[in-house]
């Protein structure tokens, strides 16, 4: 990878309070929105198509008491920058079931309002060129002029499931657009085509694009001329759309987004077919999970010096402090360093994002789940502070490398 593709994708998160300047309804249950970021923060809030932000605000919860909440979000569209150095941010936050944060901000968000939005993060990227970052490289160099992007041509196939079309269509557009050879085969699974998310969007990109863009709709309950395109996707079905719907053959890389089932489905098909890990990139749903309450992030745990305590030291923007953790108490990292300091930064909780990776530096941990570190970053000893538990007395990490 290049510098500046390194620097976009692993960049330290921080958040700044961004203005609302646009709500646009995109279904029933999902809305654009767009934030405005100044030129001064300009070069923070830069980012690679398939990248996320998460957003934080307070908000009351069952009880009425004020609650924080963090959720991320997929930057649905491509790098723009204006003349006064200014840029922008759109994210698409669909409405979960019982989602506090997601059904508040459909109900009420709109422009003017101020949130806390932290610099764009994620891998889930686009990997394909000369050095594994070509086409992104150039992307960034050429945000306002896609005409003057090289990169170099590839066959790409994207599955998305629902809101998982966010990510997927900032990155065909920006493939699509970087070379004329490109093509970019995209199945799209919804429940019924009134929850299809950036209908318009696809339709337009498929007028530009007529040959190089293959557009799969596959509608779960709702009947389609073609008997492939309705029902669910399961391994028959994914394998029949491998088989004739998709150009499957030579396929640069995969991209995978959607619930765990479908993604793993897809992960283990196209690893049965003799797809290479290092051609699929993948990323599962974050938001809105009512059964992962970002409250239990920080939260108290009562160390006193009868108990065992594991001591874990770890560095965050140079600065570096201990922190005590009851060995019975099981906490992860990230929540033992929550207690001393509640800048240390997380969206998900969940294994998913990345955006609590440290880098191991003494001691030994446990990580439960990991759905965000690829294996080069295990290797080089990353880990996700949300699911990493202490296995020896010390434990030291170190977010800022
Ligand atoms: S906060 Fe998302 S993986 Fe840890």
């Amino acid at each position: 990878m290049t510098t500046e593709t390194q620097t976009a994708s692993r960049r330290r998160a921080s958040f700044h309070n961004l203005t609302v300047t646009d709500v646009r309804r995109l279904t029933d249950d999902a809305i654009e929105v767009t934030f405005g970021v100044p030129a001064e923060l300009a070069g923070q809030y830069d980012y690679l198509p398939g990248q996320y932000v998460a957003l934080r605000t307070t908000l009351p919860d069952e009880s009425g008491e004020p609650h924080e909440v963090r959720r991320s979000y997929s930057i649905c569209a491509e790098p723009r920058s204006f003349a006064d150095g200014s840029s922008e941010i759109r994210v698409a936050i669909k409405k979960d079931l019982g989602g506090l944060f997601s059904t508040w901000a459909n109900a009420e968000l709109k422009a003017g309002d101020v949130l806390d939005v932290m610099s764009p993060q994620g891998a889930f990227i686009s990997r394909h060129g000369k050095d594994g970052s070509a086409v992104q490289h150039n992307v960034m160099n050429s945000m306002n002029h896609p005409e003057e992007l090289a990169g170099e041509p590839g066959n790409f196939v994207a599955i998305a499931a629902g809101s998982g079309i966010t990510p997927v269509i900032a990155i065909a557009r920006t493939l699509l657009a970087a070379n004329p050879e490109t093509t970019f085969d995209l199945v799209y699974a919804n429940k019924a085509a009134m929850d299809v998310m950036f209908l318009e969007e696809l339709a337009d990109l498929k007028d530009k694009y007529p040959t190089r863009l293959a557009l799969h709709h596959v509608l779960s309950r709702e009947q389609r001329i073609a008997p492939l395109m309705t029902g669910r996707i399961d391994s028959e079905k994914l394998q029949a759309l491998l088989s004739s719907a998709i150009h499957a053959e030579d396929v640069d890389e995969w991209f995978l987004c959607g619930p765990f089932e479908l993604v793993q489905l897809c992960r283990d098909t196209l690893a049965a077919r003799g797809v290479e890990p290092e051609h699929i990139r993948f990323e599962l749903f974050t938001t809105g999970r009512p059964d992962r309450p970002e409250g239990n992030a920080g939260r108290p745990v009562l160390a006193d010096e009868s108990q065992d305590t594991y001591k874990i030291t770890f560095t965050l923007d140079g600065l570096t402090g201990d922190v005590a953790s009851p060995t019975h108490a099981r906490e992860s990292i990230l929540n033992a360093a929550l207690r001393v300091r509640p800048d240390v930064p997380f969206a998900c909780a969940g294994g998913v994002c990345g955006t609590c990776r440290a880098k191991l530096v003494t001691g030994t941990v446990t990580m439960d789940e990991n759905y965000a570190l690829e294996q080069d970053e295990l290797d080089k000893g990353y880990v996700l502070t949300c699911q990493s538990h202490p296995t020896s007395e010390e434990v030291t990490v170190n977010f800022d490398v």
